[in-house]
C-alpha cells in the first residue's frame, strides 16, 4: 500500500490534503469534521489583521506591556482613516468585533488543537506589518501547530509602484518571523510584477510554505440594479489549470515547500499539482459543493493512482512532471498558442 505521508511545516502529515481555510474551519465542530473525514491538516479560518488592530488599544496593549513592547495609542483612528477600509467595512468591523475577538480566536485555536489529532496551522489575514504581528506570539502560545499567513497586496494603489507594493510581502514576514518560533507559511496573491523571482526570493526568507494563490473574489455589476457586487465565492474546478503553472515553474527553483490551492476537486487534479511539484494542497469549495466525502474520495484516489502506478511514496512522483524535468520547458510557459487559436475557426 502506498505511503501518503508528507513532511510540510516541520510536521509529519498523514496525506497531503489539507483542509483550507474557510467558514467550515471556524468551529471545532468543522475541525473535528475535517479529522473525521480524514484531512493531514487543518487551516483554521483567518482572523482579520484589522480585527486586531480594532482591539490593540485595549486587549494587546495590556498583554504587551507586560513583556516590555508598548505601541502607540490609536489604533481605531488608524483604521478609520485606512483608504481601503470604506465606511461599510469599518462599521462590519466594529459591529462583529465587539466582543473580544481575540481572546475568542485563541481560545478557538486552543480547543480545536485539544480536539484533534491532526495539525492545527492557524491563519491571520494581513495586508500591513503594521504593528498586529504581536498577537501572532499569542497564537503560537495557544498551541496552534503553524501559521498561514494569508496576504494579498491587489497593487491597484497608484501613488505605489511594484516594488513597494511586492515589499510589504517581506516585511510581513520579517515581523512575524521575529515573533514566533512555529513554522509560517504565506499564502501569497499572484500580482507581482516579477513572481518568479519574487517567490523565489520570498522561499529565502526563513518561510516554512509558500500557498499558491490566495483567491479573489471576483467583482460583477448587476445591469438592472446598477450594483456591483461580489461573485463566483467558490472555485470552478477549471480553476486549477493557472495554479499548475506556477507551481510546476517554481517547483525546484522555491527554497521551501510549495501548495497548491484553488480549483482542486478531484483526486486527479491533486495528483495533477503533486506531479507538478507541490508538496501538498488545500481544498476549500469541493467541500462546499460535495461535502465532506470528498476529501475521503481524494485521498483514496491518490493512493488507489499510486498502487497502479506503483509510486510507494509521494516522493517518488513529486515534481516529476515540472518544468525543470519535462521535455518540452516552454509549454509552461507558453500563454498564447498561434496553433491553437488558428484551429478554432
Ligand atoms: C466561504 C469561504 C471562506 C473563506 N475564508 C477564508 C479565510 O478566512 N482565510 C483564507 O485564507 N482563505 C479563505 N477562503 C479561501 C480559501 O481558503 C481558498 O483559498 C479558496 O477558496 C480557493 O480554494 P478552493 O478552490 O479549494 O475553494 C475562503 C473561501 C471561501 C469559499
Amino acid at each position: 500500500m502506498a505511503d501518503l505521508s508528507i513532511q510540510y511545516l516541520g510536521l509529519k502529515l498523514k496525506n497531503p490534503v489539507i483542509i483550507g481555510s474557510s467558514g467550515m474551519t471556524g468551529t471545532v465542530a468543522g475541525v473535528q469534521q475535517a479529522a473525521a473525514c480524514g484531512a493531514g491538516a487543518v487551516v483554521l479560518k483567518s482572523i482579520f489583521e484589522e480585527q486586531i488592530l480594532h482591539e490593540m488599544d485595549s486587549y494587546l496593549n495590556e498583554t504587551e506591556k507586560e513583556n516590555g513592547n508598548s505601541f502607540n495609542k490609536g489604533y481605531q483612528s488608524v483604521l478609520k482613516e485606512r483608504e481601503y477600509d470604506y465606511e461599510e467595512a469599518y462599521s462590519y468591523l466594529t459591529d462583529h468585533a465587539k466582543d473580544l475577538t481575540l481572546q475568542k480566536y485563541l481560545t478557538f485555536v486552543s480547543e480545536a488543537k485539544k480536539a484533534v489529532d491532526i495539525p492545527i496551522i492557524a491563519s491571520i489575514n494581513c495586508t500591513t506589518a503594521y504593528d498586529w504581528h504581536y498577537f501572532a506570539r499569542r497564537i503560537e502560545e495557544a498551541g496552534a501547530d503553524a501559521l498561514e499567513l494569508n496576504v494579498y497586496v491587489l497593487p491597484s494603489n497608484t501613488m505605489k509602484n511594484s516594488a513597494e507594493n511586492e515589499k510589504i510581502y517581506f516585511d510581513i514576514l520579517t515581523a512575524v518571523l521575529q515573533q514566533v518560533s512555529i513554522p509560517v507559511a504565506l499564502k501569497m496573491g499572484y500580482y507581482f510584477s516579477g513572481l518568479a523571482t519574487s517567490a523565489i526570493e520570498l522561499s529565502k526568507t526563513g518561510v516554512a510554505g509558500l500557498v499558491l494563490f490566495n483567491r479573489p473574489f471576483h467583482p460583477d455589476i448587476d445591469i438592472n440594479k446598477l450594483e456591483i457586487h461580489s461573485k463566483y465565492l467558490l472555485s470552478d474546478p477549471s480553476e486549477y489549470s493557472h495554479v499548475l503553472r506556477w507551481i510546476a515553474l517554481l517547483s525546484g527553483r522555491v527554497e521551501c515547500p510549495l501548495i497548491a490551492t484553488t480549483g482542486i476537486h478531484t483526486a486527479e487534479t491533486a495528483i495533477k499539482q503533486l506531479l507538478a511539484g507541490a508538496t501538498a494542497v488545500e481544498v476549500v469549495s469541493a467541500i462546499y459543493k460535495q461535502g465532506y466525502s470528498v476529501i475521503t474520495d481524494i485521498i483514496e484516489g491518490v493512493e488507489k493512482w499510486m498502487d497502479a502506478k506503483g509510486y510507494a511514496s509521494i516522493d517518488d512522483f513529486r515534481g516529476k512532471m515540472n518544468q525543470q524535468s519535462i521535455k518540452n520547458p516552454a509549454e509552461f510557459e507558453r500563454v498564447q498558442f498561434m496553433r491553437l487559436y488558428s484551429e478554432i475557426v
